[in-house]
This record gives C-alpha cells, sequence and structure tokens, in this order.
C-alpha cells in the first residue's frame, strides 16, 4: 500500500427526515445562502423542509444552477454573496448544484480571477464553509473536495480540488429519491459504478481493505442498481444506493491505491462538446478502457471477474472478455445505452475529443500515464 493522508470533515446525517438536523448543525449566527437548482425542489417538499429548518436563520436563496455548473452562472451568485454579506452555503441539490457551490464558495474570497482556479490550478486557499442536502446520490460530491465547473463560452469542463471546499456536513435522506427521474437514477448508479473502477481497476498494492470495500460497493450496486429503475424499489434499495454513492467517492477506496481516471477525464470533454450527461459519457468509454489496457489491468481484471462477478477464470483470456461484456450488460440493464451512436455521435467524435484532451494537457492518462493521445483516439474510435 502507498502512503497515505485520509481526512474527510464531513459529518453525514443519514436516514429518514434527517433535513431538519441542519438546523442543528449550521451555525447560529451565520447569514446562510440556500444554492439550489432548476426547481426540483420545489416540487418535491424538499425548499419546504429546509425553509422549516431555517426557520430562526437569516436567508436568502441563489437557484438556476444548471447541470455541469457553469462558471457563468456561478458568478452571479458569487456577486449576490458579495453584496448581500453572506458568510454560509447549504446546497440543495445533485452533484451539480455541489460542485457549483464549491466554485461559488471558493471563488467568494478569491483573490483575482476566479477562472484560474479551474484553468490555472490557482490554489484555494480559503473558502465560505459548505452545508448539502444531497437530493441525487451519483458524485459523491457530498462528502468529498473535489469541483467540476464548465464554462459555456469557451468548451472547457474542469476539475478542482481543495480540502477548503470540503462540505462540513451532508444530510443523505433517501426518501428525496422518490421523484427522480428514471434517467437521473440510472446516471447515479453508473457513476458511483465507475467511480468504485476507477479506483480498483488499476494494479495490485495489495491493499486489501480497499479491494474489499470497491468490491462490496461494485456488488452492490449490481445487486440494487436494477431494483432501483424497477417497481421493486423501496426504502432499503435507495438507502443501499444512497450510501454506496457516498462511499464510491469520499476519499475511503481510493487512499493508498494507484488511481485511473481515463474514463473521467475522456467523460467530461465528452459532456463539454456534445452535451451529453455525465453518466452517460462513462457508461460509453469505460468498457473501452478495459479493453485496450487490459495488458496493464490483468491482474485486476482477472481478480474483478472472479470476486465480484463470480466468473471462473481458468482460461484467463475468456475470463476478461467476459468480464469486460458483463460490465456494459450491467449498464444496459439499468437502461443506459454503452455506444456514442446511441447518441447520433459519428466519427467525428474522435478528432474533436482527442483535440479537446489535447488542448487540457491529458496526454498521459490511467495509472501508468500510459493512455497517451494515440491510444484515447482508440478508446474513443472503439466506443462509437
Ligand atoms: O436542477 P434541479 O431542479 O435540481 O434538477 C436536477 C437536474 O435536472 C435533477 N434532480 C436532482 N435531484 C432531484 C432531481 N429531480 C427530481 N428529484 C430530485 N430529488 O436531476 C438533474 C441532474 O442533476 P445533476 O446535479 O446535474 O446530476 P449529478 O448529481 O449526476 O451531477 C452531475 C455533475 O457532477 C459532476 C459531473 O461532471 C456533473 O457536472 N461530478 C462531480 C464529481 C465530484 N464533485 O466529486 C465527480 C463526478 O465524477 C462528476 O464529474
Ligand atoms: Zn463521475
Amino acid at each position: 500500500m502507498q502512503n497515505f493522508n485520509f481526512y474527510n470533515p464531513t459529518e453525514i446525517f443519514f436516514g429518514e427526515n434527517q433535513i431538519a438536523e441542519i438546523t442543528k448543525a449550521i451555525p447560529k449566527n451565520a447569514k446562510v445562502i440556500v444554492i439550489y437548482g432548476g426547481g426540483s425542489i420545489k416540487n418535491n417538499g424538499i425548499y419546504e423542509q429546509v425553509s422549516l429548518a431555517l426557520s430562526d436563520f437569516s436567508w436568502g436563496e441563489f437557484s438556476g444552477i444548471e447541470p455541469n455548473p457553469t462558471y457563468q452562472t456561478c458568478m452571479q451568485a458569487v456577486s449576490k454573496i458579495k453584496q448581500e454579506g453572506y458568510d454560509f452555503i447549504l446546497a440543495v441539490g445533485g452533484g451539480s448544484v455541489i460542485d457549483g457551490s464549491k466554485f461559488i464558495a471558493a471563488a467568494a474570497n478569491f483573490v483575482g480571477e476566479p477562472w484560474d482556479i479551474l484553468s490555472k490550478g490557482a490554489e484555494v486557499t480559503s473558502a465560505l464553509p459548505i452545508g448539502v442536502v444531497l437530493t441525487l446520490p451519483a458524485t459523491g460530491s457530498e462528502s468529498n473536495s473535489f469541483s467540476v465547473v464548465s464554462n459555456s463560452e469557451t468548451q472547457d469542463k474542469l476539475p478542482f480540488a481543495s480540502v477548503e471546499v470540503q462540505p462540513k456536513f451532508a444530510v443523505l435522506d433517501p426518501q428525496v429519491m422518490k421523484t427522480l427521474p428514471q434517467r437521473q437514477l440510472t446516471n447515479g448508479v453508473v457513476d458511483a459504478f465507475v467511480h468504485t473502477m476507477e479506483q480498483y481497476l488499476t494494479y495490485s498494492v495489495d491493499a486489501k481493505v480497499q479491494d474489499r470495500f470497491a468490491e462490496g460497493l461494485l456488488m452492490t450496486l449490481m445487486e440494487e442498481g436494477p431494483k432501483l429503475i424497477s417497481e421493486d424499489v423501496d426504502y432499503k434499495v435507495r438507502a443501499n444506493v444512497m450510501w454506496s454513492a457516498t462511499m464510491a467517492l469520499n476519499g475511503l477506496i481510493g487512499a493508498g491505491v494507484p488511481q485511473d481516471w481515463t474514463t473521467h477525464m475522456i467523460g467530461h470533454e465528452i459532456t463539454a462538446v456534445y452535451g451529453l450527461d455525465h453518466a452517460q459519457t462513462l457508461a460509453v468509454i469505460l468498457p473501452r478502457v478495459m479493453a485496450e489496457q487490459q495488458a496493464l489491468k490483468r491482474d485486476k481484471l482477472l481478480q474483478y471477474a472472479e470476486r465480484v462477478l463470480g466468473l471462473d477464470i481458468t482460461d484467463e483470456d475468456s475470463a476478461i472478455s467476459s468480464a469486460i461484456a458483463r460490465t456494459e450488460q450491467f449498464f444496459q440493464s439499468v437502461n443506459m445505452k454503452t455506444r456514442l451512436s446511441d447518441y447520433g455521435i459519428g466519427e467525428d467524435a474522435v478528432d474533436k475529443i482527442t483535440h479537446q484532451l489535447e488542448r487540457h494537457g491529458m496526454t498521459a492518462l490511467g495509472e501508468q500515464q500510459a493512455v497517451t493521445l494515440d491510444k484515447s483516439s482508440k478508446i474513443i474510435r472503439a466506443s462509437l
């Protein structure tokens, strides 16, 4: 196992009716700005629960953070915060609202041009404190220090990370999932699954705990994912998926192990150019990364085949092929498409996406920096 520093200070309130807990979790004298998206929280009772919990606070709101939050919208929120003097952000939404809020929190305290945080990796040395009410389990953003923000004018979708924007607390009430459209439930299961794979399917450093936690998450998502989008869904299914998604990207399974974010980095470019949902891009790319990089990932692919999928691995090559096929079938079993052509995207994507990767310096991706632009091109071509 490699050396690591593990620090996750986000307090989790998990379970039914936990939104009320924000009353205790937010400092009493805070001036709170509630940040949310397109308004789904107004139709499903979450806004009312939040308002009730904030009745003794001084608070205002900013709405309109879009899926794949944009720098432009976030900067409007920064102006409002500066004008009205808020000092605590309550993000109520999915990954986009949370990521947008993280950028807003950093930008509000940033000296200089906040776009540099994304484009130049400018260091974030302070940020407004953030609390979260999660409405869509998928990204893990509620309990990590990452954020991904897009620039609608330049087709950039760029990540940044800072412990300064790690949420102080996050409320995870599985009941909020009742109003999620099937597309978003599917997205959530696939995103959490791919997060787990990208921290697991690399090479072994004999990190047994991380491996077995990751395998547990993969098996849970494979078992509960299809139920989540069927008639069979109940509180237990929602709760298990919600907790899996948080655990998949809160730092635990990634501590001290090599990681491979190739699928995500290519996926972000596809969203920036073609507007696909984040998880839609991942389901298209991951099976092709597994195939293209199978020589480097051989031992872990066999471990995955045997321990997660229960395959007989005596014939190693056929076990690896089956493992890749079964992964793609799993995505299809939760109604996710797995080809770029399913979205009407053709041949021209190969050059466009490769060019985007080059522009963003993504020329040596993967756990061994072995995914060159050439390899990325092959992966994209194989995804058509
Ligand atoms: O805008 P609202 O009204 O909130 O509607 C949203 C949005 O249209 C809706 N929704 C959310 N909760 C709902 C609901 N509709 C009904 N009932 C509810 N309870 O769902 C739509 C999608 O929301 P969004 O937040 O965009 O989805 P998701 O959570 O999948 O977030 C995706 C974003 O997170 C980034 C992605 O790149 C993408 O920009 N990621 C962030 C990561 C992180 N911070 O660690 C890691 C991920 O890999 C990912 O890159
Ligand atoms: Zn993701």
